[in-house]
């Protein structure tokens, strides 16, 4: 945990920038059975009531009032019947007073405690549940059918403008994990070899980041099918030719994510082919990262770096025309599906519960949740002092999609369909990094991991000669 100071600070202002009366509640994770009740998933706490209350327990709610100022935790003390299957543990008293919370009451209180509050005609803000057992529960406090429940807005819109600017002690930690993630990427390049299944990779992953008291961020994606985007079929053996995708990140004992991708050949050197497309890529990210400052939009930097994928694939001869062009019209889609970045920070793809129309965009300027490509740009609004981001170009070949637009001809004026089929089947490549905007422009985050061909190749060389 942070500070008990933190906490109560992040509240106190959190209940500052909430223009409404009423209460906040707040609802924890719960036990997920993977088979049986007793047969668990690894528990992980909701994040916005991890940076709240910092407190790891399950199902405990937590009501702050608005108008009176006063904190409430409902939970249960363990009995002497967890204790046997347990051991004593820090008791929910304790977790409490380290949140800076007095007063703690029986978890079953919380039903009268909201009936209570709509009688009395004051609202109860609550945020976007996304687990079933969450919104069961939010029913039948509410007294409505789940399809009726209405997050509060200005409850997300407060939580999403705090969350999104990152404190210094949040940065840290941010930069923990991605030490962590950059050493485990390393061992990664290191230990591929032919003859390996991707799985392997990643049990030389898992076994780093638990070592030095991580885990995963998400689900790894290590790949020589890097053209499926989030590819998580991980049997593929590795052979000579083949290139790597690897987008894995740690997640620290506090919650905060690392979130990298590199793509490098299992052979030491890159082909010639593989050298065209992973410099476009290189390209990419280098001219879409430096335009990241404070008021740049994100939208700004996701064309930026589909421009220069497209100059890159008219440099091969697959694009053709005017490349402006071209990206106006969406014809990039066919290479790139989906956005150049995300917020990250104690979620991978940071308040992506709250709704990606709140962390990514403005009411001004909604989200266009329909057009193909578009409909997966996580961020598009202007960037703060704070921001904790991703870049994240990439050029994915996915045969099934090249087949659809062969066959209609789409956007013929600017593909070249006999110069594209012999890219088909090339996969795909990504590159990934996390930068935090700052006053007068960007700071990459974490140490530097091999980014450039004569990097990887260097690295490669010097550890299996
Ligand atoms: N690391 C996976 C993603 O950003 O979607
Ligand atoms: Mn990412």
């Amino acid at each position: 945990m942070f500070s008990t100071e933190t906490y109560i600070r992040r509240r106190q202002q959190l209940i500052h920038n909430i223009d409404s009366k009423g209460i906040l509640l707040f609802l924890t994770n719960k036990e997920s059975p993977i088979n049986f009740e007793h047969n668990c998933y690894p528990f992980r706490q909701d994040s916005s009531f991890l940076y709240y209350f910092g407190i790891k327990a399950p199902e405990i709610y937590v009501v702050l009032d608005l108008d009176s100022n006063e904190t409430i935790l409902f939970g249960d003390e363990a009995s002497i019947d967890d204790i046997i299957w347990t051991g004593k543990l820090e008791t929910l008293k304790e977790k409490a007073h380290k949140s800076g919370i007095q007063k703690t009451v029986p978890k079953k209180e919380i039903f009268d405690y909201v009936e209570k509050v709509i009688k009395q005609d004051r609202t109860v803000h609550y945020l976007p549940p996304y687990q079933a057992y969450n919104k069961i529960l939010l029913s039948q406090l509410i007294q409505k059918p789940i399809s009726q429940l209405q997050p509060s807005i200005p409850f997300i819109k407060a939580v999403v403008s705090q969350r999104s600017v990152k404190e210094k002690q949040e940065i840290e930690d941010i930069e923990k994990a991605l030490a962590v993630t950059v050493e485990m990427h390393k061992l990664a390049m290191l230990a591929t070899q032919p003859g390996m299944k991707e799985y392997e990779i990643i049990n030389v992953m898992r076994h780093y980041a638990e070592d030095h008291g991580c885990t995963f961020a998400y689900p790894p994606i290590v790949t020589k099918h890097g053209e499926i985007l989030h590819n998580l079929h991980s049997h593929h053996l590795l052979s000579l030719g083949d290139m790597v995708l690897n987008d894995s990140g740690c997640e620290t004992d506090k919650g905060y994510a690392a979130d990298l991708t590199r793509t490098y050949p299992v052979a030491n050197k890159f082909t010639p082919v593989q050298r065209d497309i992973y410099s476009i890529v290189h390209a990419a990210i280098q001219s879409a990262s430096s335009m990241l400052a404070p008021q740049t939009k994100f939208r700004d930097v996701h064309l930026r770096s589909v421009t220069t994928l497209m100059e890159g694939l008219k440099d091969l001869g697959i694009v053709r025309g005017n490349v402006e062009d071209a990206v106006e019209s969406n014809a990039f889609t066919l290479f790139f599906q989906c956005g150049t970045g995300h917020m990250m920070g104690l979620d991978v793809h940071d308040m992506e519960d709250l709704g990606e129309q709140y962390v990514g965009y403005i009411d001004e300027e909604p989200k266009d949740t329909k057009t193909f490509g578009w409909k997966s740009l996580r961020l598009a609004k202007k960037l703060n002092t704070g921001n904790v981001l991703t870049v994240e170009p990439g050029i994915y070949f996915i045969p099934t999609l090249i087949d659809m637009w062969t066959a209609e001809r789409k956007h013929a004026e600017f593909i070249n369909y006999n110069q594209l089929e012999k890219y088909k089947d090339f996969g795909g490549i990504r590159i990934e990094d996390n930068y935090v905007i700052t006053e007068d422009g960007y700071r990459t985050l974490g140490p530097h991991l091999f980014q450039s061909i004569d990097e990887i190749e260097n690295y490669r060389d010097a550890n299996l000669s």
